[in-house]
Order: structure tokens, then sequence, then C-alpha cells
């Protein structure tokens, strides 16, 4: 069976003024019976990690490399230093922005998997794809050019244009590309049904149980509103009852 998971992606968002947030989140977490995962910027994973409570705390990109010249980057092995025990990797904030190709996306998850740390890999595909109807294609190529060849990973999800737009897409949409990344997966590796697919996107309070309630999705990866825990719980608490 999949482990239902929370995950939040704080990007470049909060200060140690914001450590607050995820203290409240720890604690509920306590409570609440779905892993949750806080992926906060860099700076502040030390602290996240050494807060009391069931809050597992991951990084947002690491280096393919152990360590080396990398003027600005960190490594898997950094990150797990810090306490972190997860990384995102290949966000299309990354893929677009910094040109992050499947193939460095699966190098960057054997760095994560060499260190102990479990990769969250992100798949989506852009507007212009999904209106061409190309999305599972896209989505598919990406899971077979990114993945490493262990097992031990996450899966998300995230359409580009539903990143932060407040756009989602609809429930048969959904669906249908969880289950052919499940289908995927489970050809790939004998354990494929095992492994966690989270849906990212625009997912907030008021559309989290529907989205919950689809067959072959685990959780999800969260943006904006991860950022308050009277955001956040309410997703972590509708995940949990789904
Ligand atoms: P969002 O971001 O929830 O703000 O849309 C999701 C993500 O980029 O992981």
């Amino acid at each position: 069976m999949p482990q239902k998971i929370a995950a939040g992606n704080w990007k470049m968002n909060g200060t140690q003024a914001n450590l607050a947030e995820i203290q409240t989140i720890a604690e509920a977490a306590q409570d609440i019976h779905s892993l949750a995962i806080i992926c906060p910027p860099a700076h502040l994973l030390h602290s996240a990690a050494s807060l009391p409570g069931p809050l597992a705390i991951g990084g947002q990109n690491c280096h393919h490399a152990p360590s080396g010249a990398f003027t600005g980057d960190i490594s898997a092995e950094q990150l797990a230093d810090c306490g972190a025990s997860y990384v995102i990797l290949g966000h299309s904030e990354r893929r677009e922005g910094y040109g992050e190709s499947d193939s460095l996306v699966r190098d960057k998850a054997r760095a994560a998997l060499n260190s102990g740390l479990t990769p969250i890999i992100c798949l989506g595909e852009s507007q212009e794809q999904r209106v061409g109807g190309r999305a599972i294609e896209v989505v598919l190529a990406q899971l077979t050019g990114s993945l490493p060849d262990d097992a031990e990973v996450i899966i998300a999800y995230e359409p580009i244009w539903a990143i932060g737009t407040g756009l989602v897409p609809n429930v048969a949409e959904i669906a249908e590309v969880h289950d052919a990344l499940r289908a995927q997966l489970h050809a790939i590796f004998a354990k494929g049904q095992d492994i966690s697919i989270l849906y990212g996107g625009s997912v907030k309070p008021s559309n989290a149980q529907e989205i919950f309630a689809i067959t072959n999705v685990n959780g999800a990866l969260v943006g904006g509103a991860s950022l308050k825990a009277e955001d956040f719980l309410p997703i972590m608490r509708s995940l949990a009852e789904s």
C-alpha cells in the first residue's frame, strides 16, 4: 500500500520568523495519521528538523555530485546533515528556470538515495502540451527519464499550468494521469504499486477532499497553502480521513 503523504513546498519563502508555522504543524501532526513533510528553504532546514513532533523535513533541490567546486549549491549529504530525510527533485520551476533535464533529475535522485534521502520526483505537462492532448505522453516520458533504478522514491504529478494559478485539472484528468503513472510504475518495479503518487498544483483546504478521493492519488505536494498551519493542517486532516 502506498503511504499517504502531505508534503509542503515552501519554495523561496520564509525566514526564522516563520518557524512558528512549522512548529504548529509539527505539534498537530501528532494527532493526524498521515505522513507530513515540510520542505523549507535551506537556511531553515536545521531549525525545522530540530522541532519536536512527527514532522519530516525535506530539501527543495540538491546537486548530483557528492561535493566539490559548485558555488551556491547544496549536496544531498549536506541536506541529510541538516536533518532532512526527503528532497524535492525536478520541480517544474527548476526544469524550466534552470534547464534541468530528465537525466539530470535522475542523477540527482541517485545522489539523494546514496545519502539516505527519499527523492520526491516531480513531473508535469505545460498548458500547451495539455491542450495538444499530450499530457500523458509527456508525463510518462518524464517518469521513465527521471527515475533512478531504485524504487525508493515518491512521485508528484504537478501540471505546470496548475501551479500557483488556482486552476486545477478536473477529477477525470487527475485520475487519468495518476492511473497511467501507476501502471507504468507497476510495469517497471515489482513494488510499483507501493510508490506514493502525489498530486500538486493549487491544492487548498477547499479542494483537498475531492482530490484525495481519486484512486491512485496518495497525497499532495502543496505550495502556497503549506505556508500557513491554518491552511496546511486541514489538508493533512483531509488526507488522513480519505
Ligand atoms: P501551489 O504549488 O500549491 O502553490 O500551486 C505547488 C508546487 O509548486 O509544488
